[in-house]
């Protein structure tokens, strides 16, 4: 079975370029049917079109509340044939309403390990932390924000001379593989 991803993002979009990359294998056990933003503006929007993805952009500034803006985004999703959200860079929080609407399928990745470091600045939080390893988590979406059961993680050592950029781009790197890793191991029931 080909697992049907709709991809949310709202801004440079590699995590999504990584999926579409994976995509691309002919063994690989999920395609993107939709990229759906919330900014127009989002740089992965050019990237998903360059790629001939599919895309929707639903402006979250239209609504006048959250559960107005998820009854438009899951209009636009269900004129995409979809099995499964993948949260990637999206900057918004959906409404506990939506995501009953998605039991188990609306998964998020967040650069550290959770349950460490949840919500903002989590590179910060770490080096503030002193912590010694950091690393990505692909988790369930539930209704407490980067709460949900964790599927996968990637670690990384934290190094003494790491800034928070230094260790967000090594962290970048491994979501790169984790995410894909994560998306086949669904798709293929192991999760
Ligand atoms: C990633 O670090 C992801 O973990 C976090 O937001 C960032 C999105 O980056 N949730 P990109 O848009 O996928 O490049």
């Amino acid at each position: 079975m080909t697992l049907k991803l709709a991809l949310f993002i709202s801004g440079r979009g590699s995590n999504m370029l990584s999926i579409q990359k994976a995509c691309e294998a002919p063994d690989f056990p999920a395609k993107i049917n939709l990229v759906l933003s919330n900014r127009a503006d989002a740089a992965g929007l050019d990237i998903a079109r360059e790629k001939g993805l599919q895309t929707e952009v639903v402006n979250h500034k239209d609504y006048n509340s959250r559960v107005a803006f998820d009854e438009e985004v899951n209009k636009r999703l269900e004129k995409h044939d979809v099995d499964l959200i993948v949260l990637a860079g999206f900057m918004r929080i959906l409404s506990p309403e939506f995501i009953k609407k998605w039991p188990e399928r609306i998964i998020n990745i967040h650069p550290s390990l959770l349950p460490a470091y949840k919500g903002l600045h989590p590179h910060q939080q770490a080096l503030d932390d002193g912590a010694k390893e950091s690393g990505c988590s692909v988790h369930y979406v539930t209704a407490e924000l980067d709460g949900g059961p964790v599927i996968g993680q990637r670690r990384i050592p934290v190094l003494s001379s790491d800034t928070p950029d230094t260790l967000a781009a090594r962290v970048l790197e491994q979501e790169h593989l984790l995410y894909p890793e994560v998306i086949r191991q669904i798709a293929e029931d192991k999760a």
